[in-house]
């Protein structure tokens, strides 16, 4: 008899090997990018040992590969893509924008206040800005708060990805970087952030007693994303914005994943809560780069160019055509706040089945409307499996270290039954996925729990 780690050489080995197989023009491929980019690579997220399936092209919630392949798009551009490759009302609104107005103006033009008043009143907003990126959108907002008040420390959490430069341990995974639960090396302005455990209301409290005065923000995701799809507690996040609220510190809640899932962003959904300003981003330009934040008029007021001493904010591509267009179509025409509370809906069934069948192994879903995530590891099992989101586990503390291996196993296999997921576990539904498609991918987790069942036990 072997022993588990033994199992699970073997089986990823032969997985590995089965890649290389049928992914050859793939490798040729990783291999030319070799020889311009480091690794290959132009997005850490996206480095896949041996080598990145490459793909060619997308077709409604379709991807195909460079070698042939077709996949089921569970990844949808890790939540961004919510409209799938090609929607039609989109692409026209894309095309005629290109044709008939120009790509960017080096001016200042209508389509920018139409967006930005759509935006604010599905949001609750007072005022806005656009950035390029989410991550963009988080660093003007902690400048807007520091300025506002004239304090530079900003309490962060464990688990907690704002961007690029602002990423507090989200772990990547096997090759893909470190777990750490500090500021990464290239955290920006890294010595100025308190990190604490997510979820944890007392050590909220605790940190803002300790440091009197000195706090300009808290930044918090309403669940976290990269971190695992771990849903943010009641209590903690009222704690935060009492405390901030008694400190006059700013409160940012950074929703450019979670925006997507209730009419008015998950903060929506939470009784009383109302962060002083809020970031957005991914789907809401449509597919497009985008990213934008907002809230109180009078911190959002540090950017008011009419007024003497306030903070500048340029960016050559943040008000482009495209974008503004496109986004309004998005948020107008397609993702309604009808489209919005449907769409949740579905994939909360979704994952209430996916939960059904992972019951009693090692293999918890996390998650809260149309995203999920795969947890594995004993104590993911035990404590994150059953009732409630995300079970009893609400941090990536209290979950642990999960079984890498495992999840690697799981990338493999579902991409050879014709899943294109994640390899951390996130999924991210497409708007227009047909049910059927989303039952043969709870089938195919049956059936990747009964061919290893070996490992998943509990
Ligand atoms: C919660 C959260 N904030 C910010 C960002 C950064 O957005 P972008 O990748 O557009 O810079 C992300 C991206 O994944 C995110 O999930």
């Amino acid at each position: 008899m072997t022993s588990r780690e033994e199992y699970l050489q073997a089986a990823l080995g032969a997985a590995v090997q089965r890649y290389e197989e049928r992914n050859k023009r793939s490798r040729e491929l990783h291999l030319a990018a070799l020889e311009s980019m480091p690794g290959g690579n132009t997005r850490t997220l996206l480095h896949n040992p041996p080598f990145p399936t490459f793909m060619k092209r997308g077709e409604g919630y379709k991807l195909f590969d460079e070698d042939g392949h077709e996949y089921v798009d569970l990844v949808a551009e890790m939540t961004a893509g919510l409209f799938g490759h090609g929607h039609p009302t989109l692409l026209r609104v894309l095309t005629e924008t290109a044709g008939t107005v120009g790509l960017s103006l080096g001016a200042t033009h209508a389509a920018e206040s139409r967006l930005a008043a759509l935006l604010c009143q599905r949001f609750g907003l007072e005022r806005l800005r656009f950035t390029n990126s989410g991550t963009e959108a988080n660093l003007h907002a902690l400048a807007a708060a520091r300025k506002h008040t004239g304090r530079r420390t900003v309490v962060a959490f464990s688990g907690g990805y704002h961007g690029s430069v602002l990423s507090f341990g989200a772990p990547l995974g096997k090759d893909g970087g470190e777990v750490s639960f500090g500021p990464g090396e290239n955290t920006v302005d890294r010595d100025s952030f308190v990190v604490l455990r997510y979820n944890d209301a007392d050590a909220v409290r605790r940190v803002f007693r300790e440091r009197e005065g000195e706090i300009a923000a808290v930044l918090v995701e309403g669940m976290q994303g990269s971190g695992g799809f771990i849903p943010g507690r009641y209590e903690f996040l009222l704690a935060i914005q009492e405390e901030c609220e008694k400190a006059k510190s700013v409160f940012i809640l950074d929703e450019v994943m979670t925006s997507r899932l209730a009419p008015g962003g998950l903060q929506s959904t939470i009784p009383g809560l109302r962060p002083t300003l809020t970031t957005l981003g991914k789907y809401i330009g449509g597919g497009l780069p985008f990213g934008a934040f907002g809230g109180s008029e009078p911190v959002m007021a540090v950017y008011d160019p009419r007024l003497p001493g306030t903070l500048a904010h340029s960016g050559t591509f943040q008000n482009n055509t495209l974008m503004l267009h496109v986004g309004h179509a998005a948020l107008s025409q397609v993702y309604t706040p009808e489209a919005a509370v449907a769409h949740s809906a579905r994939g909360e069934a979704f994952r209430a089945r996916l939960r059904d069948v992972a019951g009693g192994t090692r293999i918890a879903f996390t998650g809260s409307g149309s995203f999920a995530c795969l947890h594995v590891s004993e104590a993911w099992g035990r404590r994150g499996g059953g009732d409630g989101e995300g079970g009893s586990v609400t941090c990536k503390e209290d979950g642990g270290p999960e079984d890498e291996e495992v999840k690697e196993l799981f990338w493999f296999y579902m991409l050879e039954r014709g899943f294109w997921v994640q390899r951390r576990g996130n999924i991210a539904l497409i708007l227009d996925i047909p049910q059927e498609v989303l039952d043969q991918f709870v089938d195919a987790v049956a059936d990747f729990i009964r061919d290893h069942e070996r490992v998943l036990k509990l």
